[in-house]
């Protein structure tokens, strides 16, 4: 074997013994001089090297130099348990167990950003526990259909909520020296044909609708890192996009981070090595849709890129910038000397679970027989699925493996007793490789059913918990539903149990809207999300009254899909139609895709259409009730100069216990040269009111709340004329009303 030992003993020659620390070793020095530092020493393939997977989840550090690696994990709810090396199997490693925190879906429906804040620096604890320098998380893609198989992990159907609630998360994640890594930037709004349908969509509905919590999370949140999207805009690769990551994202919103493709998101190495791309994960070059022997280096931003360089097709300059930001990452996390130890599956983590659970959980309906009183002794028959099943498991990339599960039924049983809760499957949710919501023999559904039937009838309350599931064409990453209805017969279950015994209580579990044409049936409906660790204790916290429910919404409930903006104007509007030449991915041939609604997404198309929702955005319930008064105004009119105005509603809580109420206020402008929502949210409060408290809620309105993006001078713009205030519990209640001109 050629001995390297005489080229050993030339380096360790070379290397001056000097004792004082290199300054990007010094971590005392400003980030940027040691970012420059660093480069200077770099030859170019170990800036290359930083640019591209290393395996499924890390990417290359600088061994030479003792710069380490980047690690990264999913995502949005927990720490993903360990992945293979090269492979998407499970290390199956014994101390990676997590809290699965509640969905994003959840968070948003708290309205409560103090539980953002919570939220991220509690899974930001697990995650530096876990020794992970990037969370692939928060997700923000707006909520356009409710087929949308990862609607669950993102934050609604309206930017003011998701922008408002993403900050503090990405905030305080960030604290730990964990980057968070805002996905999937941008118009990733559905799961069918992700990997290269073409978005079009109008510029404002862009930059009112899409954007905006992106905006918010690297303005104002300081977002490290941004995830590109699979799919394209402008027929272009969002992980390579000129527009998306050079004109808006670092051109109009000066972000300073990197930008990392969504595992296969890169497709060109010329645009990967222009358009503002800086770390390439998890590509198959050789358009594989397996997992194939060929290293790493294969990858576009890989040796392609180096020979790029080497050619003089790119300049090196590419390379110094995407270095220059990989480096800026790794000295926020990885080489941050500061960051805290973290700590997994706390008591304080559960707390923080339990805490966004309680807040997130919807009264859609109450008639009266909620709460259930625990001392009263009811006997309760507990129907469905989801009572019992382990809903952290599946979904996608968003999975966890969980140390700790309380199920529904093991909420409900352990606040009103063993003795008294008696449980019935109702139906079966089959395995989550069958690729169809039928996945089980009617004959089993037909028996599942007669038992919860006979069941039902000789109990004195039946507590349903049923809804979605994380198995595929449900609430999963990949594929999209394939029908608005719950799966697996539950409606006809439902209405066979409502025969057998008026006194139900449906207490479902979906990230999704869902056909409910039973709604006027049953007396109470209580709407979850997938709420993790502590969701069975939340559910029958709320269901005993012990926590009164003060969720609100973050997307319409539809009557029917057809009554979706998103479901109203043909195929081309949902899912979008296959083109007849193209390039051709997973099968699929360059899709394309118009969102037709244009910005009338959600409440702002039942506003507008006059099509009411079922459950309107913004609504929830409480055991208690709120009332508003007449709104106050600090003046009737206000220039758009930098002036200002206030608006402040009194609220009393008119029941017999203490409440939250989110107050919402939604502005419209009553005349416009432009199409506008009816009414658009621009502000909300939650506040806890004691029995028969009254508090004046204050907002403040400024002009640029007032605005619409004008595409044309690819500017925001306002118009004077009259705008009214609406103020209330919900996009479809704002009793209180208020007119003021803008001069
Ligand atoms: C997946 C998801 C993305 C996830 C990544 C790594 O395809 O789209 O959200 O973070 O790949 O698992």
């Amino acid at each position: 074997m050629k001995s390297i030992y005489p080229l050993i003993i030339a380096a360790v020659a070379a290397t001056s013994a000097s004792a004082e620390t290199p300054l990007y070793l010094n971590p005392d020095a400003p980030i940027e001089d040691r970012v420059e530092d660093a480069l200077s020493r770099m030859t170019l393939e170990e800036k290359v090297a930083l640019c591209h997977a290393q395996s499924k989840f890390s990417s290359a550090g600088v061994p030479r130099l003792g710069i380490p690696e980047l690690w990264m994990s999913d995502g949005p709810h927990g720490v993903r348990p360990e992945i293979n090396w090269n492979d998407w199997g499970h290390a199956r490693w014994t101390n990676d167990s997590c809290t699965a925190f509640p969905a994003l879906t959840a968070l948003a429906a708290t309205w409560n950003p103090a539980l953002s804040a919570a939220y991220g620096k509690n899974v930001g604890e697990e995650a530096r526990y876990r020794e992970k320098d990037v969370l692939l998380g928060p997700g923000v893609n707006i909520y356009r259909t409710p087929l949308n198989g990862r609607n669950f992990e993102y934050m609604g159907e309206d930017p003011w909520l998701a922008s408002v609630m993403v900050v503090p998360y990405v905030q305080e994640l960030q604290k730990n020296g964990v980057a968070a890594c805002v996905k999937h930037f941008a118009l990733n709004n559905q799961e069918r044909w992700r990997g290269n349908i073409n978005v079009d969509v109008s510029d404002r509905a862009l930059y009112e609708i899409y954007l905006p919590a992106f905006k918010a999370a690297v303005q104002q949140g300081g977002a490290w890192t941004v995830m590109g999207a699979y799919n394209k805009v402008w027929n272009q690769h969002c992980c390579h996009n000129q527009r998306l990551l050079e004109d808006i994202l670092r051109g109009e919103w000066g972000f300073d981070g990197a930008v990392i493709t969504d595992w296969g998101g890169a497709h060109d190495t010329r645009e990967a090595a222009l358009n503002g791309l800086d770390i390439e994960m998890g590509s198959f070059t050789n358009g594989l849709t397996s997992e194939s022997e060929f290293t790493y280096d294969d990858y576009y931003l890989a040796r392609p890129f180096l020979e790029l360089i080497r050619k003089g097709e790119v300049p090196e300059s590419t390379a110094d910038d995407k270095a220059r930001r990989i480096l800026r990452l790794i000295f926020r996390t990885a080489m941050n000397t500061r960051k805290p130890f973290g700590s997994l599956h706390s008591p304080e983590h559960y707390a923080a679970a339990k805490a966004i659970g309680d807040e997130s959980i919807v009264l859609l309906k109450n008639s009266g027989i909620l709460p259930l009183d625990p001392a009263a002794g009811k006997r309760i028959l507990v129907v469905g699925d989801n009572a019992t099943r382990v809903l952290t498991n599946g979904g996608g990339s968003s999975e966890l493996k969980v140390k700790d599960y309380i199920s529904p039924l093991d909420g409900i049983t352990a606040v009103f007793g063993a003795d008294n809760v008696d449980y019935a499957r109702g139906y079966a949710a089959g395995p989550p490789m069958y690729d169809r919501d039928e996945p089980v023999p009617a004959s089993v559904q037909d028996s599942l059913r007669a038992e919860a039937v006979a069941l039902a009838a000789g109990a004195d309350v039946v507590i349903y918990v049923g809804g979605l599931n994380k198995n595929a064409f449900q609430d999963c990453e990949g594929q999209d539903r394939t029908g608005y209805g719950l799966p697996f017969g539950q409606d006809e279950l439902i209405e066979a149990l409502v025969k057998a015994n008026p006194n139900i209580v449906i207490a479902n579990i979906s990230g999704n809207a869902y056909a409910m044409p039973w709604a006027d049936r049953v007396p109470a409906i209580l709407h979850s999300s997938y709420l993790g660790t502590m969701g069975g204790a939340s559910i029958a916290d709320v269901l005993a009254g012990r926590v009164n429910p003060s969720g609100k919404l973050p997307y319409s409930i539809p009557v029917r899909l057809e009554d979706c903006a998103a479901h109203s104007f043909g195929v081309d509007s949902y899912p979008g139609v296959e083109s007849e030449s193209g390039d051709v991915l997973f099968g699929v041939c360059a899709p394309q895709q118009r969102y037709e609604e244009d910005l009338l997404v959600g409440y702002r198309w039942h506003d507008t259409k006059k099509v009411p929702a079922r459950y309107a955005f913004g609504h929830g319930l409480s055991y208690t009730a709120f009332a508003y008064g007449k709104p106050v105004l600090s003046a009737k009119e206000m220039t758009a100069e930098g002036d200002k105005l206030t608006v402040t509603v009194p609220v009393t809580n008119t029941g017999s216990r203490e409440g939250a109420e989110v107050v919402q206020l939604y502005i419209g402008d009553d005349k416009a040269s432009v199409l506008r929502p009816v009414k658009e949210l621009k502000g909300f409060e939650k506040v806890t009111l004691a029995p028969g408290e009254t508090r004046d809620v204050t907002f403040t309105v400024t002009p640029e709340m007032l605005a619409f993006f004008d595409a044309g001078a690819h500017a925001w713009r306002t118009e004077p004329g009259t705008f009214t205030l609406y103020l209330g519990g919900s996009s479809a209640f704002t009793p209180a009303k208020a007119k003021f001109k803008l001069k």
